[in-house]
């Protein structure tokens, strides 16, 4: 029904549907904090270093973090990160390797909740058995968030705890967060612009006066400064009271996709590269719940470590493995052949790794996948959802507009750069040229759980040799956010490539275990159900799925 056919009855009703969904988003919000002074704390290590990352409920004036290991008690003090002292920053060095700590937060006057323990990674010249990943996509969002039909783009935190939980319980010796740690779309605006119509109006208006509304022109932290109160307004919602104290004692990685710079990845509004608005609220949410790689591809000309930590590491355990992570949405460019999803200096270190034999084993994580599309613009790949596969002409899909198609590569999608698919093949060739050691490539982006054998990419044949690539699956997707429901397709191989399907791919909440130990590589994709047919709130059963990569 067109909007002005709206009748007056039909308006009301949409109003107080609207309110009604607001309250309930408003009740989930205002339950109660539990109980502590501690918010959150999420750690990264590698051999040698712990970087922390600490909030509180209340502000304090200084912090200090004891280490300890037998009798030798090391102190380092706190930086303030934030205006009012919430957040702090723990940068811990010189320590040895694969060795347990102690660590302890005090202020002036007392010790600050428990002591909790958390272990260095092994040298990079030791030779251990096992290394066992975690890797999970897209677990931001509000928690609560519901429409006025019941229905949600995000399930709520205890549904995500749940997963999250049974994660730990695999004891992982790390964990690799890809992409969409908040999602706060802002569309080159100053707050979250939710769908269109009255009901997304509705929403939009809740949201902006719920969290408030970004000023573009101001400094993001800082005092008087508006936007930090609605920056860890979003950021406390959906990052702090998300992961809580859960994973203090697990070495977390957290890579950048479009929706950690505050917009959707849609053709319909070109919000690639991102503005240097979102840039700064990127580094700004980063810098104060998240810590950063420790270890950045340094060592390549062309790529500043300093500025790039967000986006751009490393994670090596010992001789085993060594995994490279990199965001393809930050530094994305536009210059048809010429463009490039991540910059041309991080491509030639990727392809040295590629090509050396430090580790055993080598993974890599691009934030969106090899292997599959959705039709979305700023993948790999030209296939997008047009009227039918014969479509030759331009297509600017919106979200949610249930669309009648079918994912082809023929028509024009609009704003998509061949440079895109030409970097992806510049990659595929260097994987497929080290003979060595097989490189795995593990993903987030759509949300999906499965894998792939890649046996053919364009011109490449990769048969003999097929690529391993994995969806390693969504924490917090719900009924609006599958590409089902999104995109009004389920994702699939792209007509360019060649695959076979390892493990079929599903919509539904889960996360992927990796082991890697000196004989091959394991991964079992746990797939907790929570897919379009399951009901709003839940999960379903969990099904796992054990497939050897080597
Ligand atoms: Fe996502």
């Amino acid at each position: 029904m067109p909007e002005s056919h709206f009748s007056r009855r039909h308006l009301l009703k949409v109003i107080g549907a609207g309110l009604l969904g607001a309250f309930f988003i408003a009740r989930l919000l205002n339950r109660a904090r539990p109980s502590g002074p501690i918010q959150h704390i999420l750690p990264t290590v590698t051999h040698n270093q712990f970087l922390i990352k600490v909030s509180f409920w209340e502000p304090k004036k200084a912090v200090q973090l004891s280490v300890t290991r037998l009798q030798q008690v090391n102190h380092v003090a706190g930086k303030q990160t934030d205006s009012r002292g919430r957040f702090w920053l723990f940068r811990v060095s010189g320590l040895a390797s694969e060795t347990n700590y102690t660590l302890q937060l005090s202020d002036a006057t007392d010790l600050i909740d428990k002591a909790w323990p958390l272990k260095t990674f092994p040298s990079p010249d030791s030779h251990p058995d096992s290394f066992k990943l975690i890797c999970y996509t897209c677990a931001g969002g509000p928690d609560g968030f519901s429409l006025p039909s019941g229905k949600n783009f995000f399930k709520p935190h205890f549904v995500r705890h749940k997963i999250f939980d049974a994660a730990i319980a695999m004891r992982p010796d790390a964990v690799v967060a890809i992409g969409d740690h908040i999602y706060w779309d802002l569309r080159g605006n100053n707050s979250a612009t939710v769908g269109s119509g009255f009901i997304g109006q509705i929403i939009t208006w809740y949201l902006k006066h719920s969290f408030g509304a970004f000023d573009r022109t101001q400094k993001i932290i800082g005092f008087n400064s508006d936007n930090e109160a609605v920056l860890t307004a979003i950021g406390d919602d959906q990052i702090a009271h998300l992961y809580g104290t859960r994973f203090k004692s697990i070495p977390m990685f957290f890579v950048a996709d479009d929706h950690d710079y505050f917009e959707n990845d849609d053709a319909d509004l070109l919000t690639f590269p991102p503005q240097s608005f979102n840039r700064r609220a990127h580094a700004a949410i980063a810098d104060l719940y998240y810590p950063a790689f420790l270890s950045a591809p340094a060592d390549s000309p062309g790529i500043d470590s300093e500025r790039n930590n967000r986006s751009f590491g490393t994670l090596r355990y010992g001789k085993l493995v060594e995994i490279h992570m990199f965001d393809c949405a930050g530094y994305l460019t536009m210059e048809k052949t010429k463009s490039v999803l991540f910059p041309s200096p991080v491509e030639d270190w990727l392809v040295n790794k590629i090509a050396s034999d430090l580790t055993k084993h080598l993974a890599l994580i691009p934030s969106h996948p090899l292997a599959w599309t959705a039709g979305k613009w700023r993948e790999w790949y030209p296939d997008v959802v047009a009227p039918n596969g014969e479509f030759t002409g331009l297509v600017k899909n919106k979200l949610l507009a249930n669309i009648h198609g079918v994912l082809s590569n023929k028509a024009q999608k609009a704003g998509w750069q061949k440079g895109w698919w030409l970097q992806h093949q510049r990659l595929i060739q260097a994987i497929d040229k080290n003979r060595s050691r097989p490189t795995i490539l593990l993903s987030g982006d759509i949300h999906a759980l499965g894998a792939k054998s890649i046996e053919g990419s364009g011109d490449i044949d990769l048969s003999k040799r097929p690529i391993q690539s994995l969806l390693v699956g969504p924490i917090s997707t719900s009924d609006m956010a599958w590409p089902s429901a999104a995109r009004s397709i389920t994702a699939a191989t792209p007509g360019w490539l060649k695959t076979s399907d390892r493990v079929e791919t599903k919509e539904d909440n889960g996360f992927t275990l990796v082991k890697f130990n000196r004989n091959g590589i394991q991964a079992t994709l746990v797939n907790f159900g929570g897919g379009p047919k399951i009901s709003k709130m839940q999960i379903g059963k969990v099904h796992k799925t054990t497939i050897t990569l080597v």
